[in-house]
């Protein structure tokens, strides 16, 4: 009798172990909240609570106000790099098949007197693809197991570099996250100005020259 108590006793306790057990890793119920791992005003670059949007403040984006000519420069993010436009660009957007102000003041023929950099090398060099077309069919030139891109010197500005604010934007101000990045120019002056030659970087390559 003695015994079978004890053995009943057991049990009880152990099952109640096991309910105690159970109820640690239940998944927490509708009216419990998980104990959140990363705060949600930790998430996203705009460090606020998620669910409101009252005190979102966006980094203020500030364009450069000062007129092309004034002098301004921004140093060059790597080493040939495109360069962000340091000057208001108010009224010279979009560029225009009939009216490219860019060009105006960027190309080659001009540039200095206006004290701009004119338009490199590469923005007069063709790197698309040969390509046969008699107006009906296109046809390439050459098998695929050959590097298709071929690099024709043009006495003109490229049709590809026509449209200069898909490479070169206005730079804001704003410092919404901070750049740590730490560029290694390989030339003196390439915080300033590109070197690139227009074939330095397809030299070695199997590619077609003109
Ligand atoms: C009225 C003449 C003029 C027009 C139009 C103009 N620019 Fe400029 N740009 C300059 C001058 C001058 C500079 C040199 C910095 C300065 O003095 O503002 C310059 C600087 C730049 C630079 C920086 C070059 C460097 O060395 O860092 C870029 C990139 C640029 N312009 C792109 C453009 C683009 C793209 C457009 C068209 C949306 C444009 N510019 C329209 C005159 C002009
Ligand atoms: C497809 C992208 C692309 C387009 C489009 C483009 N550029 Fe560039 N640009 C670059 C790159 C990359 C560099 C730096 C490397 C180099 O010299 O090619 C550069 C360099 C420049 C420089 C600096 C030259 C120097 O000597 O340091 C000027 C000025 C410039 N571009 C003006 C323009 C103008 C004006 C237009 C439109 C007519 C234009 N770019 C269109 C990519 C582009």
């Amino acid at each position: 009798m003695k015994l079978v108590s004890k053995f009943a006793l057991g049990l009880i306790v152990a099952s109640s172990f096991m309910f105690v057990g159970c109820y640690d890793n239940a998944s927490p119920g509708q009216n419990e909240v998980a104990k959140p791992v990363i705060d949600d005003t930790e998430i996203g670059l705009r460090k606020t609570d998620l669910f409101s949007e009252q005190q979102v403040k966006p980094d203020e984006t500030q364009y450069s106000e000062s007129m092309a000519g004034s002098g301004h420069k921004f140093k060059r993010a790597f080493q040939d790099a495109p360069p962000m436009i340091p000057h208001s660009v108010e009224g010279m957007l979009p560029v225009q098949i009939n009216n490219n102000q860019c060009v105006s003041c960027h190309a080659p023929e001009v540039a200095s007197s206006l004290g701009a950099l004119p338009y490199p090398e590469s923005h007069m060099i063709d790197f698309r693809p040969k390509h046969k077309f008699d107006g009906q069919k296109f046809e390439k030139s050459i098998d695929n197991m050959k590097n298709e891109v071929s690099i024709k010197k043009i006495s003109q500005l490229s049709g590809s570099r026509f449209n200069c604010t898909l490479c070169h934007a206005p730079q804001s101000t704003g410092e919404l996250v901070h750049n740590n990045f730490d560029p290694d120019f390989t030339t003196k002056d390439g915080a300033e100005k590109s070197h690139w030659t227009g074939t330095n970087l397809t030299d070695g390559l199997d590619t077609v020259k003109e």
